[in-house]
């Protein structure tokens, strides 16, 4: 089984797999942008931070590659009256060559050898004052069963994100949260939480 097959999956079912409401860290940074900004998210999947960013104002892009996912954020989108840009997209072999202000994750988990070519990709993608936020689970994370791959080589550590975005401004750390996100993520867990900020 192929991860778009895998996630396909996983999302196949009518409710929300990581619940409806938005990943508290990403929401919790709102105040830094400003309205109308343009905002991709990666990863989206059931596109609830998509679509809480797009009530918000912003002007919307959500990427994953499970159109099984994508199609569950757009019946959403639609039935609250949003207009979310959505692509079926492996991040794998993305080429992008738009401009955004703001870059989200939560929990997209590559394999290591890809993590590399994404992060300077978003690097790329981003408008100078833009910034990337994200959560992610720690290699720790192992020791936890609220959630996440069971591989470490899809797992992070704070070094993946400092290793990149040389002259960004950056606060990246490793915590223990206690994750409420549906039935997939709940409990204690190991995460990463990323700010990142272009700045010239
Ligand atoms: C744990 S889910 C998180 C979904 C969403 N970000 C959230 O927090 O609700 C991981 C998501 O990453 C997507 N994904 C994994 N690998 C991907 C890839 N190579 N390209 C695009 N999407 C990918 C999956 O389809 C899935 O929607």
């Amino acid at each position: 089984m192929n991860q778009k097959e895998f996630w396909n999956n996983k999302f196949k079912n009518d409710d929300f797999l990581y619940g409806l409401k938005a990943n508290e860290f990403l929401a919790s940074n709102i105040n830094k942008f400003e309205k109308n900004m343009r905002i991709l998210c990666l990863g989206e999947g059931e596109g609830r931070n998509a679509i809480f960013f797009a009530k918000e104002g912003f002007d919307v892009t959500a990427i994953d590659s499970s159109d099984v996912a994508l199609a569950k954020l757009q019946k959403r989108a639609q039935n609250e009256n949003l207009n979310i840009k959505t692509f079926c997209i492996d991040l794998n072999s993305w080429q992008n060559s738009e401009k955004y202000d703001v870059i989200l994750i939560s929990y997209l988990h590559m394999h290591k050898d890809y993590l590399k070519e994404l992060l300077k990709k978003i690097e790329n993608s981003l408008t100078i004052g833009g910034y990337f936020i994200g959560e992610f689970f720690s290699k720790e994370q192992l020791n936890y069963n609220s959630g996440g791959p069971k591989d470490i080589d899809f797992l992070y550590n704070v070094e993946d994100f400092n290793n990149y975005f040389i002259d960004f401004k950056k606060d990246i750390k490793e915590e223990i949260v206690v994750l409420d996100e549906g039935d997939g993520h709940q409990g204690l867990a190991s995460v990463i939480r990323v700010i990142i900020k272009k700045e010239n």
